[in-house]
């Protein structure tokens, strides 16, 4: 079996000829830069369709889709944001290069997405907004999200940049807070080639008014907001027409992956929350003996991803108590994830299974 890892660029080679004619006859129709800029208009469309969203802005990263995002929530320098305790380095950094503070709550063990009782128990007077990310694509509790948001006055800022394609009660992740953010990097569902390019969605007419006073002027409390590339946006374009396959394929191989390690010892495979359908960007469980498997993998030809370092030990105001943090401490320790790339093969799934159950085996 060949070297099994996420690899976006497979998918890009089978689309080849399609962006090539795309791109070809696009430079041959446009005069100028008006009309390049015209695509951004166009994928801000059809996201906004794929999503059921009112309304969507592109930018060139998701980094700086959640800053716009932050702003046009109102937060800013003295303001405070609960974020979970385990998430991409640029779900803190966003808050903190805004001047705001981030207050860290730990993560639920059944799904590893922000524990709704531990928001409560974060909650503090200076606190503006909470940032619930779709770990992985695994759902967050919304309702209970929502519910604590209003009760304090809140905004709710999705980072749905691992979920693209994830819902909840047949609604997809990125319109069920406030605004959600995603971004278009390498590893992500839908990925520019390169790997820039991230946006903006929302239900709320507000944030349309609020996000276009701010990026009228392009720079903000030091945040330079900038177009997505030309290029990004043809690819993106191309690829979002092929989200229901790129579903169909997820579905299938995570179904795959639940049926051969449902039974294996040692393992713990994380539980969706009830209503939702997770689209895994890769396909996380909890293993006792993670690194051994790690090791195991590799030398088989599985490259995994690693575990993300528990936010807390890098970003906030003060030294993390870490038996505070006890499901974010196991996932450090614990955590795998396995490839689930679009179009991945129910062989290459099996053959990953079966490395797992041989390193499990006594
Ligand atoms: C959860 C999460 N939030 C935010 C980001 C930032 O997106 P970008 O790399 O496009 O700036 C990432 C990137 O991987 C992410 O995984």
């Amino acid at each position: 079996m060949p070297a099994i890892r996420f690899d976006s660029i497979k998918l890009d080679k089978l689309l080849k000829e399609e962006y090539s004619r795309y791109i070809g006859q696009a430079l041959e129709d446009c005069a100028g830069l008006n009309d390049l800029n015209r695509y951004a208009g166009e994928f801000e469309t059809e996201f906004s369709r794929y999503l059921r969203a009112k309304f969507c802005v592109v930018l060139d990263s998701g980094t700086s889709s959640l800053q716009l995002a932050l702003l046009a929530s109102g937060i800013g320098k003295n303001d405070a944001v609960i974020i979970p305790a385990i998430s991409h380095p640029a779900t803190a950094w966003a808050v903190e290069s805004l001047g705001a503070k981030v207050i860290f709550a730990d993560i639920s063990q059944s799904d590893l997405t922000i524990d709704p009782d531990k928001i409560e128990a974060a909650m503090r007077k200076d606190v503006k907004a909470i940032i619930a990310v779709h770990l992985y694509g695994m759902v967050c509790d919304m309702a209970s999200i929502n519910r604590i948001a209003k009760r304090h006055r809140l905004k709710v800022i999705e980072d749905a940049c691992h979920s693209l394609g994830s819902t909840l009660n047949g609604r997809k992740t990125g319109t069920l807070g406030d605004c959600g953010i995603f971004s278009f990097a390498y590893f992500k569902t839908l990925s520019s080639i390169k790997g820039s390019g991230g946006c903006l969605v929302s239900q709320n007419t507000a944030y349309k008014s609020n996000t276009g006073k701010i990026l009228a002027s392009k720079y903000r409390n030091n945040v330079e907001f900038k177009d997505p590339s030309f290029l990004d946006i043809m690819i993106l374009l191309k690829k979002i027409k092929f989200m229901a396959k790129i579903e169909e394929s997820k579905i299938n191989i995570q179904n795959n992956y639940f049926g051969l390690l449902r039974k294996a010892a040692g393992l713990t495979l994380l539980k969706p929350l009830t209503g939702s359908r997770p689209m895994l960007m890769l396909y996380p469980l909890l293993a006792k003996n993670r690194d051994l498997l790690n090791k195991r993998l590799a030398t088989s030809g599985v490259l995994c991803a690693p575990a993300y370092k528990p936010l807390y030990y890098m970003f906030g105001e003060s030294k993390p108590d870490k038996r505070s943090f006890p499901v974010a401490e196991r996932y450090f320790r614990e955590a795998l994830f396995l490839p689930a790339f679009p179009f991945m093969k129910s062989d290459e799934v099996s053959y990953i299974a079966g490395v797992i159950g041989k390193a499990l085996r006594p």
